[in-house]
């Protein structure tokens, strides 16, 4: 991740809310994953003018699959609709695209529609967007663990390559939960050890850069201590 980007805000979000935004209008669940997707285009395009210089978009978790098998594979198209049609614009805005989670489940062709997207948007500067898709903070942090059995010591810093796989993991500064849900759900558990959290009452696809705004005046007024006494905007140098 280029170094500029490192020095900036990381914002995950929870993109929640699609279903219930659509079912108030009469429409479909599909739907309304449509219009998180108009949503997605919005905050993009806000975020690198707020101060984020990563942005992580909780697109699909692990658990999602247990979801009805045409909302499965209708999320699925909406995936690979979107790299089909967005990249070129990402790649021309300086958008630096990656993909965390699993790749060996997701349906034929995706993994590699994945492969080239990050290929043509690598040079990227002014945002790295991570799209989560068969994400699970818990399985990233269990296949660390597995890869360092029998290793007898490592840093907290050689332990978050692994479960973020970024070079120069950046933690998460804070986590915005749309729909007034307030939890987690398997969402960079080891990231956001230190994050702020933000939950509103928006639902996703109704989100706009107002709200990122609003989201990011309450983080910039919260005091960030990471359990010192010392107000600290980024995660001091901690040694290991
Ligand atoms: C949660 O709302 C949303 C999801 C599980 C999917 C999020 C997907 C998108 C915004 C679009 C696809 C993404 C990309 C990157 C193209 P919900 O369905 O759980 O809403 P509900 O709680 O109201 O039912």
């Amino acid at each position: 991740m280029q170094s500029t980007l490192l020095s900036k805000l990381h914002v995950g979000i929870i993109m929640d809310g699609n279903g219930r935004w659509a079912t108030a209008r009469g429409l479909t669940r599909l739907e309304g994953h449509h219009a998180g997707v108009e949503a997605i285009r919005r905050i993009i395009e806000a975020a690198p003018h707020q101060g984020i210089g990563t942005l992580t978009l909780y697109a699909f978790s692990s658990d999602n699959w247990r979801r009805p098998t045409a909302e499965v594979a209708g999320l699925m198209t909406l995936l690979r609709r979107y790299l089909a049609n967005e990249v070129e614009m990402l790649a021309r805005n300086g958008v630096r695209l990656s993909v965390i989670g699993r790749r060996d489940r997701l349906p034929d062709g995706l993994a590699q529609a994945i492969a080239a997207a990050e290929a043509e948007t690598a040079g990227g500067e002014t945002l790295a967007l991570r799209i989560a898709i068969d994400y699970s903070a818990r399985d990233a942090i269990l296949h660390a663990a597995i890869s360092l059995s029998g290793i007898s010591h490592a840093t907290r810093t050689d332990f978050a390559r692994l479960v973020t796989g970024e070079p120069q993991p950046r933690d998460v500064d804070l986590v915005i939960r749309t729909s007034g849900e307030q939890r987690l759900s398997d969402f960079l558990l080891w990231e956001s050890a230190y994050a702020e959290l933000h939950f509103t009452e928006r639902n996703w696809p109704d989100f706009d850069a107002q709200d990122l705004a609003v989201a990011l005046a309450s983080f910039h007024r919260r005091q960030r201590r990471f359990g010192g006494l010392t107000p600290h905007a980024l995660e001091p140098a901690f040694g290991s």
